[in-house]
């Protein structure tokens, strides 16, 4: 195919352009006609976007068929949780089945091509588009986006009702300084290999057809013109084969980072880096063909470039039949989409605090519950950021859900009591407290509405915005167990509020069954079973805190730490202090990553390890007994962690290696196994090559990064 082309229409092949508009204009019509479109973005109507196929199919020269590209990111019409809600699972095969029932809805429309999973390592609960990220670790976003990768496309590309997925953002664009969305990255190579490059290396692996380049500026080069990235990682050390397209009109801001004087020479750093499409800005329609008659790009380069594109395209069975037939396809949000949102929503949600097992309610022992808060009847709100198909008239609110659940047996009362999540203390906090005084106990629904977070949300505050925890000291003055139910597109610091509320239900956004999975949890349905993907500050200054970090020369530990309130009672001042802590935060999160409560009870115990010592090339097992003490059957997610003691380069306190979901029955015990091959202790040194060193490693089994069941075994190098 590429032996036909001309030049113009290879480029043609490397532009993607918005098609939003409802009706297709004939500037657009005539561009494609003309081959100088390769793919459109953001037209969802399925007669607009067959015609759009048939004019490139029928009226341009060599008849090549569109990619058809949205952001797909946690559903179409059906929403699932937002991804960090989905990474709160530790479920591989719900988080499949969530992309996949996306794949089959946007397919439907048209779409053949979505921008997810978004892959990018989020330390930083400021950043709003941590609620797109499968959290702060390597290892469990790796297992989790290939899954969603898998989940969109399906088995065979080709076949009708998948999609092709896009790895994003390539790469560090999660480490923006201080959160801010789009902002400068610094990340060391040795670092951006062994954190923020695993999920990548994996999505690669697992299949994916694109990556996207990060807007940000990484190291001072911007991702959309960094050859390190693309042309090295990504294709000589990868050997990625599918294609990369730039984020929107990122090309041309290669001029704005101050990286280039005009658009011109953008495109000559983004095409020598590997960008092989450009989203939006259609600077390479303008640049492309004249460097290439000026000698600058070699035309081989070009032809590189087109072939990974149109390789995406012949995968996905365009050339067979690039038209959708609606009616073919599984109807929208039908059964099993509900299903799949409310068990990802299910399985999503994490019990942080349950004193005095308040949780769950009994609605045989109550007469009346308090719905209370801005976040209990908001059916856009509960599906979170980036959901530009989701249909909020499909949400069940939790609301909604309760009435349902157990309003025929008990007395429920709702009050709003906020406008919305930043709304100041009013009277009707006045209410709230009668409505809480006069109810036996008071589920208060609070966190931010979607727009607090995603693509250029961030905060420099995440306190639970507005009067919220006014509210929440208001209704504890009742003296009525309260359960906080938080939805949030990221981690919030609670430390103000935790104090206050009985028991923490954290909800993300749940999506469109968020209500009846809220619901379920809180009457005891089911019990809770997700677990943090990321580290809960106490204090928006111990940003960033992650359970992967180093020891550092002086690490701290409980009798080292002193908190500024006790200063004058520790005398001499000397004799505390000098390790890694904040005299105000201490140096622990709130609540760690891994952590999240069950109405069972789990304990762990006898943990061993196969061999106390095993060759390079060999496979270690290590297991624990688990056991549910509770009276319910509950699911744990079991998880093993390692430490390599000593590297070339220094090594993480702890690394998440394995994880299992167990279901079990009270006084039921079951031997968790991980079996590690030396390879899956692998890191890049000092050197940047993945290799396994020999030496001494410690290793726990638990249910979450705190656990304290250790073992112990060593790699020799016998050979
Ligand atoms: C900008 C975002 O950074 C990216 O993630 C998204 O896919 C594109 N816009 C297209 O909407």
């Amino acid at each position: 195919m590429l032996a036909e082309m001309s030049l113009a229409e290879k480029v043609g092949q490397m532009n993607q352009v918005n098609a939003s508009d409802s009706e297709i204009d004939d500037h657009l019509r005539q561009a494609i006609a003309a081959g100088r479109v390769g793919s459109v973005l953001n037209q969802v109507d399925v007669d607009t976007v067959n015609e759009l196929q048939r004019i490139a199919v029928q009226e341009s020269r060599l008849g090549i068929p569109l990619l058809v590209g949205r952001d797909v990111i946690h559903g179409f019409k059906t929403v699932m949780p937002i991804p960090l809600g989905q990474a709160a699972t530790w479920n591989p095969e719900i988080v499949r089945e969530g992309a996949r029932v996306a794949a089959l809805e946007a397919a439907k429309a048209g779409i053949n091509w979505t921008f997810a999973p978004m892959i990018d390592i989020s330390r930083d609960p400021r950043w709003g588009r941590i609620a797109e990220s499968l959290g702060e670790d390597p290892y469990l976003a790796s297992e989790l986006g290939a899954a969603m990768v898998q989940g969109f496309q399906g088995e065979r590309l080709a076949d009708k009702g998948t999609i092709a997925a896009t790895a994003k953002h390539f790469a560090g664009y999660g480490a923006a300084e201080s959160g801010r969305d789009y902002a400068t990255t610094n990340i060391p190579e040795n670092e951006l290999r062994n954190v923020y490059l695993r999920p990548f290396k994996a999505a690669v692996d697992a299949g994916v057809v694109s990556l996207m380049a990060a807007f940000s500026d990484l190291d001072g080069i911007p991702a959309t013109g960094n050859e390190f990235l693309m042309r090295q990682v990504l294709r000589d050390e990868w050997g990625f084969a599918g294609f990369v397209v730039s984020d929107w009109d990122s090309v041309r801001q290669l001029q704005i980072h101050g990286l280039t004087e005009n658009d011109k020479e953008s495109v000559y750093q983004a095409l020598t880096a590997g960008v092989d499409m450009e989203m939006a800005g259609q600077s390479y329609l303008h640049h492309v063909e004249d460097l290439v008659k000026e000698g600058r790009i070699d035309v081989g380069i070009i032809d590189a470039m087109v072939a990974n594109i149109l390789r995406a395209k012949f995968g996905l069975g365009l050339f067979e039949d690039a038209y959708t037939n609606p009616a073919a396809l599984p109807a929208i949000a039908n059964k099993h989409a509900l299903e799949t949102s409310r068990v990802a929503a299910l399985q999503s949600i994490v019990l942080l605090k349950n004193d005095h097992g308040v949780l769950p309610l009994s609605a045989e022992k109550l007469d009346s519950v308090a719905i209370i808060g801005p976040l209990a009847d908001a059916p856009y709100e509960q599906l979170g950021t980036w959901i530009f198909d989701g249909d909020p008239e499909l949400s069940i609110t939790p609301m909604h859900a309760i009435h349902s659940l157990v309003g025929h047996d008990i007395d429920v009362r709702y009050l709003r009591a906020m406008e919305n999540s930043r709304s100041k203390a009013s009277p009707t906090f006045d209410e709230a407290v009668a409505i809480a005084g006069d109810s036996d106990v008071v589920l208060l629904f609070l966190g931010e509405e979607s727009i607090l977070s995603g693509e250029a949300h961030s905060r420099a505050d995440i306190n639970l915005p507005g009067d919220q925890a006014e509210l929440v000291r208001r209704v504890r003055e009742t003296g009525k167990p309260v359960v906080a139910i938080i939805q949030a597109g990221r981690p919030l610091t609670l430390t103000n509020i935790v104090d206050d509320v009985d028991a923490i239900l954290f909800a993300w956004h749940p999506g469109t069954m968020g209500g009846p999975a809220i619901a379920d949890l809180l009457f005891g349905v089911e019990s809770p079973s997700g677990k943090l993907p990321v580290s809960f500050p106490r204090m928006v200054g111990q940003v960033p805190i992650y359970y992967n970090q180093k020891n550092t020369g002086k690490p701290p530990s409980p009798d080292t730490v002193v908190h500024i309130d006790d200063i004058d009672a520790r005398a001499p001042q000397l004799s505390f202090g000098m390790t890694a802590f904040h005299l105000d935060a201490g140096y622990t999160p709130l609540y760690a990553f891994g952590h999240g409560l069950s109405y069972a009870e789990f304990s762990y115990d006898n943990i061993k390890v196969s061999a106390p010592e095993i060759d390079l090339g060999d496979t270690v097992t290590i297991s624990a007994e688990l056991t549910n003490n509770g009276d319910v059957a509950a699911v744990e997610i079991a998880q093993l962690y390692v430490r390599d003691l000593v590297g070339n380069v220094t090594r993480p306190v702890r690394e998440l290696k394995g994880f299992k979901r167990v279901r079990l029955d009270p006084g039921q015990t079951v031997t968790v196994e991980f079996r590690l091959h030396t390879d899956d202790l692998a890191f890049y040194g000092r050197d940047m090559l993945l290799m396994t060193e020999p030496g001494q490693f410690h290793a726990w089994i638990g249910g979450s990064s705190e656990t304290e069941l250790r073992t112990q075994f060593r790699i020799i190098d016998s050979s």
